[in-house]
C-alpha cells in the first residue's frame, strides 16, 4: 500500500472509529506525536556594527541596535548565554566612506573585518556569518557597481565581491554569505577562495532572494535606504510573482559550489522554502527579514506583549515545518529566551 493510499484510506475511515482528537488530549501525548520542534540550535542572530562608540537604537526596529566594536562582546555574550551558536554581522558604514564603487568594502578599516576578529577572539563558541555584498559601502545603495546606464554591472561586481570574500575569509569569517544576486558569483567566489587557500570555506548563498518591500528597516539600519532614494533592486533580485525560477537559482548555486542555500524573505515565501527544501534536500536556511520583525514588534511595548511573542514563535516553527534547517531572525534572542 502506498503512502498516499494509506492516507486516503485513513481519511475515509469513519468517525467515530477515527478521532484525531485522541492524540491531542494531553501535553505529553501531543509532544510525543509532534512532527517538528524549534530549538535554539536553529537560530541565527543578525548583529549590526558601526564605527562609533555608542549603542544606537534603530527607530524602525525596536529592540534592535547598532553596536560599537567595544560593546560587541556584550551582545555576543547575551546571544551565547541564551544558547545561540551563530551570529550574522552587518556593517553600518558612515556616508563619508561610501562611493559609487563601494571601495571601502576592501579597505582595511572596514569595520566588518575588525568585528569578525573581535567575535572570533571571544571565549565563546560562536560561529560568524559575514555578508558579501556592496550595498553597505556604495553611495547609491545598490549591491554592486553601476554601468553607464546606471544598472548594476554583473561581472565587474562579481570581481569586487571575490576580493571582499577573500578578505572576509582572512578576517576569520566561518561562513561567507553572498547576498547580492549577481549571476555566477558563487562559482567565482568559490574559485577565489580556493586559490587563496580557503578550500574549506563555507559558503551560504542567498540563492533565493526576492525583490521585497520587507527590507525597509534593514536599509534604515545600514543607511542604504537614503542612498537608494527609492530606486529598486528589481534588475537583480527576483520577481515576487515567480515560483519556478527559485529552483533554477538554487540548482546553479549548488553547481557553482554553495554549501548552504537561503530563502529570503521568510513568511511571504514559505511556498518557495518548502519547495526548495523538499526538492534539493540540502541545508536550507530562511531569513525572517526586518519588515517581518517590524510586523510583530512595531514599537517598544510590543516587545513585552506575550501574544506577539507567541505569534513570533508560531512563525518560527512554521519555518521548521516548511523544511528550514536554520532561521536568521532579528527576534532570535527573544525566541531563544522564550525556549528556555
Ligand atoms: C543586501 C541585504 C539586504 C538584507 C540583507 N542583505 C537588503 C537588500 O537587499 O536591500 C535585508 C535583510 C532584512 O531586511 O532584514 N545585501
Amino acid at each position: 500500500m502506498s503512502c498516499y493510499d494509506f492516507l486516503v484510506s485513513t481519511m475515509t475511515r469513519q468517525y467515530p472509529r477515527t478521532r484525531l482528537r485522541r492524540l491531542r488530549q494531553a501535553s505529553w501525548l501531543r509532544s510525543l506525536v509532534s512532527e517538528n520542534r524549534l530549538t535554539v540550535d536553529d537560530l541565527i542572530l543578525p548583529i549590526f556594527v558601526h564605527g562609533g562608540d555608542d549603542i544606537q537604537a534603530i527607530d524602525t526596529l525596536p529592540g534592535v541596535f547598532r553596536w560599537p566594536l567595544s560593546q560587541l562582546p556584550t551582545i555576543c555574550a547575551q546571544a551565547s548565554d541564551a544558547g545561540i551558536k551563530c551570529v550574522a554581522l552587518f556593517p553600518c558604514i558612515e556616508s563619508r566612506h561610501k562611493d559609487p564603487e563601494g571601495r571601502f568594502s576592501t579597505h582595511r578599516d572596514n569595520i566588518l573585518f575588525s568585528a569578525i576578529d573581535t567575535v572570533k577572539r571571544l571565549p565563546l563558541d560562536l560561529g560568524v556569518i559575514a555578508d558579501v555584498a556592496l550595498d553597505p559601502y556604495t553611495s547609491h545603495g545598490h549591491d554592486g557597481v553601476l554601468n553607464r546606464q546606471g544598472v548594476v554591472d554583473n561581472d565587474r561586481t562579481v570581481a569586487k565581491l571575490c576580493e571582499l570574500a577573500v578578505l572576509l575569509c582572512r578576517a576569520g569569517a566561518d561562513i561567507i554569505a553572498p547576498s547580492d544576486m549577481q549571476d555566477g558569483r558563487i562559482g567565482s567566489i568559490r574559485l577565489a577562495c580556493d586559490q587563496a587557500g580557503y578550500t574549506n570555506q563555507v559558503i551560504l548563498s542567498y540563492a533565493v532572494k526576492f525583490c521585497s518591500s520587507f527590507y525597509g528597516p534593514f536599509r534604515d539600519a545600514v543607511g542604504s535606504n537614503q542612498a537608494l532614494n527609492s530606486a529598486s533592486k528589481s534588475t537583480y533580485q527576483q520577481d515576487p510573482s515567480n515560483q519556478f525560477e527559485s529552483a533554477h537559482e538554487v540548482a546553479l548555486d549548488l553547481e557553482e559550489g554553495a554549501d548552504i542555500v537561503m530563502v529570503k524573505p521568510g513568511m511571504p515565501y514559505q511556498d518557495i522554502l518548502y519547495q526548495i527544501a523538499s526538492e534539493f534536500k540540502v541545508p536550507t536556511f530562511v531569513y525572517q527579514v526586518s519588515g517581518e520583525y517590524q510586523m510583530f514588534f512595531p514599537n517598544e511595548e510590543a516587545l513585552d506583549d506575550a501574544n506577539r511573542i507567541a505569534m513570533l514563535m508560531e512563525t518560527l516553527v512554521s519555518f521548521k515545518r516548511s523544511g528550514a534547517h536554520a532561521i536568521v531572525s532579528y527576534a532570535s534572542l527573544i525566541a531563544a529566551n522564550q525556549l528556555r
